[in-house]
């Protein structure tokens, strides 16, 4: 545990960054297939003659500047704001490992930036052909910017053998290119860029309902159709990039989901496999609405009917984010660091010196476990995916266990058989017997209220037997009793502590 934790109520720290990257996600794929909307619009317009398009197309920009230039980029922001709190290990390694192509994005970003002020700026300032040329440019530059940060996503999941082979030794930076260009790169690019051109059409859908279909009736249809079209290479090509994505995700990945598909009768289906199906059928209500509404009805499309597209796209895009995120599971970055940052090369260490060994964060250095160890164990190792009480609520998932069920979960979590239930999306729990016992006390106490099971004593082993009948005869309970009033475990450790002493040391 090197850093400190974000410990978000209810929520969940994870949450947090979901809610905060959907969003982004909406504004910034429009970013990019906006660029070749504006771009390909104008050279249209300026080839057919269509003076009134050009008109539209100007307060259009205006708007694209607006959101993407403003909102984007504070989403952007709001997203290093929550993975840095959330995650920092994790944080970490993307930025160690990608520092050229980092330095690249944020360059490319400025220049993307620029060029979408210099189009909308330039308007009717410069001639026709370089203002098309400026769109054009903006268009090129900012897929760039999705090529760059592709690469750095897709290594999440698929850091490829080159790569791993070489982590934690330094030397990472050999197999960049390996790490950048992975097996999810191309599948993942061709996904993003359906998505991007798609949320152009329906962003366009909503700028567009605007036009009064009284006096501007033609134009109105002409626009409307045509943004609704740039939603069709989506439908067409979306199975198929997805399928290539799927063969791409390793493994043990995938038997999350194959698990979930085949419960499905039983409806036993996993989250993921719902997540899935979550974004199958928005995405086939999107398509139903806009054949319906837009191309069949472009006259009577209001901005209602374009808000609730961007709404059914926000549910889309939650479910395929949240699949590839619950498909990477245990992992941040899969077979390297697991999402409660602990490396999986560190586990035998961490199991023999403890997990806190190292810590800046211990709060008993050189004493025994206490209590309070069991609260930093939690904070560290499963507060990245629980909370307390609210989002995957330990009190709830544990509800109905005592002190020794929930022993029990925590060896299986520890020992991480190869055929352990939870090994697919949970990861092993580290540290020294001790250590988890002090877990264990914690979390009895957070269930229960107070420890309803004899204190283990994990050093027994190693005391003659009669002192070890002695060692577990005054179990703490009682003196834990007294503060029950979970989750005060700082007071409750205080009374535990000194009998923990010489009756049973944890
Ligand atoms: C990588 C994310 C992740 C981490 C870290 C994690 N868990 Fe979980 N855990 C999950 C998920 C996902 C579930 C399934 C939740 C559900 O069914 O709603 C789960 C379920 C559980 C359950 C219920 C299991 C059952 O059989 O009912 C328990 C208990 C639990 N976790 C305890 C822990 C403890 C203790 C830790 C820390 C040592 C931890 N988890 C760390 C993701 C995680």
């Amino acid at each position: 545990m090197n850093y400190p934790v974000w410990d978000v109520p209810v929520i969940g720290s994870g949450l947090v960054i979901a809610i905060i990257a959907v969003i982004h996600i909406l504004i910034s794929h429009f970013a990019i297939g906006g660029g070749l909307f504006l771009a390909m619009t104008e050279t249209k317009a300026l080839r057919e003659g269509r003076r009134d398009w050009l008109d539209r197309l100007r307060k259009h920009s205006k708007f694209f500047l607006v959101l993407t230039g403003v909102y984007g980029a504070m989403t952007g922001v709001g997203i290093w704001f929550s993975i840095g709190l959330a995650n920092p290990e994790g944080t970490s390694t993307l930025i160690h490992n990608f520092v050229f192509a980092w330095a690249a994005e944020w360059v490319v970003f400025l220049v993307e930036l620029s060029l979408a002020a210099a189009y909308y700026y330039t308007w009717g300032r410069i001639p026709d052909k370089t203002h098309e040329k400026i769109g054009w440019l903006y268009a090129f530059t900012s897929f760039l910017t999705l090529f760059i940060i592709n690469g750095i996503l897709t290594f999440k999941l698929t850091p490829g053998p080159e790569w791993l082979a070489l982590a934690g030794t330094g030397r990472e930076a050999e197999a960049f290119f390996q790490a950048f260009f992975n097996d999810g790169f191309w599948p993942s690019l061709g996904l993003r860029s359906l998505a991007c051109v798609s949320l152009a059409g329906i962003w366009s859908l909503v700028f567009f309902s605007r036009i009064d279909r009284e006096t501007d009736g033609e134009v109105k249809i002409q626009l409307i159709r045509w943004s609704a079209k740039w939603l069709l290479p989506a439908f067409l090509l979306m199975p198929f990039f997805f399928a290539w994505y799927l063969l791409m995700v390793p493994g043990e990945h995938r038997d999350l989901m194959t698990l979930g598909m085949s419960t499905i009768g039983s409806g036993a289906f996993t989250q993921v496999t719902r997540m899935a199906l979550i974004t199958l059928m928005t995405t086939a209500t999107i398509g139903l609405v806009t054949y319906f509404l837009a191309w069949l009805n472009p006259r009577d499309f209001s901005f209602g009917h374009g808000v609730s597209l961007l709404f059914l796209a926000l549910i889309a895009t939650a479910g395929a984010e949240g699949t590839r995120e619950m498909l990477r599971k245990p992992f941040v970055v899969s077979g390297y660091l697991y999402s409660n940052s602990n490396r999986l090369a560190d586990v035998p260490r961490k199991n023999a010196e403890g997990y806190l060994a190292r810590s800046p964060w211990n709060p008993d250095r050189g004493d025994r476990p206490t209590v309070r160890t069991g609260e930093r164990m939690f904070q560290g190792q499963c507060l990245s995916c629980h909370t307390v009480d609210g989002y995957r609520s330990m009190r709830k998932l544990l509800h109905g266990r005592d002190g020794k069920a929930i022993g029990n979960i925590l060896q299986m979590l520890h020992e991480n058989a190869p055929d352990s239930p939870y090994r697919k999306f949970m990861p092993p729990l580290v540290g020294t017997p001790a250590e988890i016992e002090a877990l264990r006390q914690y979390l009895d106490i957070l269930v229960n209220g107070k420890l309803t099971s004899p204190i283990v004593d994990p050093s027994a082993k190693a005391v003659p037997d009669s002192v070890k009948v002695d060692t577990l005869a005054a179990p703490a309970i009682d003196t834990a009793k007294k503060d029950s009033a979970a989750p005060a475990v700082r007071d409750t450790s205080r009374s535990t502590a000194p009998a923990a002493k010489d009756s049973a040391r944890i």
